[in-house]
């Protein structure tokens, strides 16, 4: 099919698709970080990222259709980043880790 824009929209489709798929668990206990402040950080929202709790673009190469979330630091200190995923304060833990449903679920996979 030489069609270029069939070909552009099925490229999109495929690597921007638009349902996105679900969150993993990616750890079941949250890292502390040192933030910077004003420094800008990507936190891992898919879960499938090798450098949790931040992003290593997993979200695009295995074409999720999910996106890191981006925050500031407004001031230097440590704080728990959330790795299981299901924190209601996202980047932060919030404890949702030791949820039956969390403790529960498989690793790499959704709640
Ligand atoms: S690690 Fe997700 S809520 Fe604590």
């Amino acid at each position: 099919d030489l069609n270029p824009r069939r070909n552009i929209s099925s490229w999109l489709a495929r690597w921007f698709p638009r349902t996105p798929a679900r969150s993993v668990v990616a750890l079941k206990t949250p890292i502390k970080v040192e933030l910077v402040a004003g420094k800008t950080y990507r936190w891992c929202v898919c879960g499938r990222s090798k450098k949790q709790p931040f992003c290593d673009g997993s979200h695009f190469f295995q074409r999720t259709g999910l996106s890191p979330l981006k925050f500031k630091a407004q001031e230097t200190r440590t704080v728990a980043l959330c790795t299981c995923k299901a924190t209601q304060r996202p980047p932060y833990c919030d404890g949702t880790h030791r949820s039956e449903r969390v403790q529960k679920a498989e690793v790499g996979s959704p709640l």
